[in-house]
């Protein structure tokens, strides 16, 4: 049955207010205390979110501490940077992972230990049928289906999870995180979906005089072109960015959704350890810290900055300014846009 569009409107228009409506209420309330069964203490399970705001457990206050001053920062920095509220739809949810049974919503961010942390909620939702995060492969992570979103909710359900529900989130520094996404996605020969569908593109608009085979493979994109592809005013008139470069603040509504937890990927094991713990399954699963190099790459932006001119490193600082201001990373030293 198709709805008449004035119809499928105004349906769009009341989802719409209940969740400005929600949103807002949900901002103003802290969550209710843990109920107690005083008789048997072991079987009374506060859910995460009182965890971490009635936390008594002395352990866990200093790293509270750290993980709260993210928190006001965030909420500051909104207040400070944002101007209007805007509503939020379902689909504006699909980057948001829901872990019923240890009361979780996670915000995937591409380039910022999303894999593992997919593989540990698969853990987490499986029900016994996984045990180890690494044992299960990097591409089952990703399949659409394994893991149920907020957006597949109905209103009411969504905003039950939102008000109830610990939200967290792992962030980078924005020009690290892209770059890496640049070095993944275009400098890797195995990558050619990504060499068709942007890298043709890519450099079809942004080289002067390509040959043919480079118009064909789109392989051999250099950061300077993708840059140019990023600040290119029709990159986004035509369609979202991708979900490698797209920004913080689109993928995860920062100052719509209020985060319970900002978790750094410099600050990736102790951050994740503390969900973990406030999860209550820190004795049972370890966050993998893959043997690969993560540190190594920690300087990466710099190197590939330097090859882009001051007019294109602004526009780009413009563009990316929102994930630095909500996320206390301060303006990268070898920029030159003063
Ligand atoms: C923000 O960043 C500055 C400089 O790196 C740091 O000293 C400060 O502690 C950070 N603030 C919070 C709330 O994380």
């Amino acid at each position: 049955m198709r709805m008449p569009h004035r119809g499928r409107l105004f349906l769009a228009t009341c989802l719409g207010s209940l969740f400005v409506l929600v949103l807002y209420f949900q901002s103003i309330t802290k969550p209710e205390p843990g109920v107690k069964t005083g008789s048997r203490p072991g079987k009374s399970r506060r859910s995460p979110l009182q965890t971490l705001y009635n936390g008594e457990q002395q352990e866990l206050q200093a790293a509270q501490r750290s993980l709260q001053g993210r928190r006001e920062l965030l909420e500051q920095a909104c207040l400070s940077h944002t101007r209007k509220r805007r509503v939020l739809s379902p689909e504006d949810l699909k980057h948001l992972i829901v872990d019923d049974k240890h009361s979780l919503i996670y915000c995937y961010v591409p380039k910022v230990a999303c894999t593992n942390w997919k593989r540990v909620l698969m853990v987490l939702t499986s029900n016994g049928r996984y045990t180890d995060p690494l044992a299960i492969p990097a591409n089952e992570a990703h399949v659409a289906g394994n893991l149920r979103t907020l957006s597949e909710f109905s209103v009411p359900e969504i905003n039950r999870r939102l008000r109830n529900y610990l939200k967290f989130i792992f962030v980078r520094d924005p020009f690290e995180r892209l770059v890496s996404a640049y070095r993944n996605k275009f400098t890797r020969s195995y990558n050619t979906a990504f060499h068709k569908r942007y890298g043709t593109k890519i450099i079809r608009r942004h080289r002067p005089n390509p040959d043919p085979d480079a118009l064909d493979k789109g392989s051999d994109v250099s950061f300077r072109e993708f840059v140019q592809y990023l600040v290119d005013p029709r990159t986004q008139r035509e369609e979202p960015f991708n979900e490698h470069w797209e920004r913080v603040h689109t993928l995860c509504h920062p100052c719509l959704i209020h985060y319970d937890v900002v978790g750094k990927y410099e600050t990736l094991e102790p951050d994740s350890e503390a969900v973990l713990r406030l999860a209550g399954v820190e004795e049972t699963l370890q966050f993998p810290t893959s043997g690969k190099s993560t540190r190594t790459d920690g300087n990466m932006a710099a190197h590939f900055f330097k090859g882009i001119s001051s007019f294109y490193q602004k526009k780009l600082f413009n563009m990316y300014r929102m994930d630095f201001l909500l996320f206390n990373y301060s303006t990268p030293e070898y920029l030159r846009i003063r």
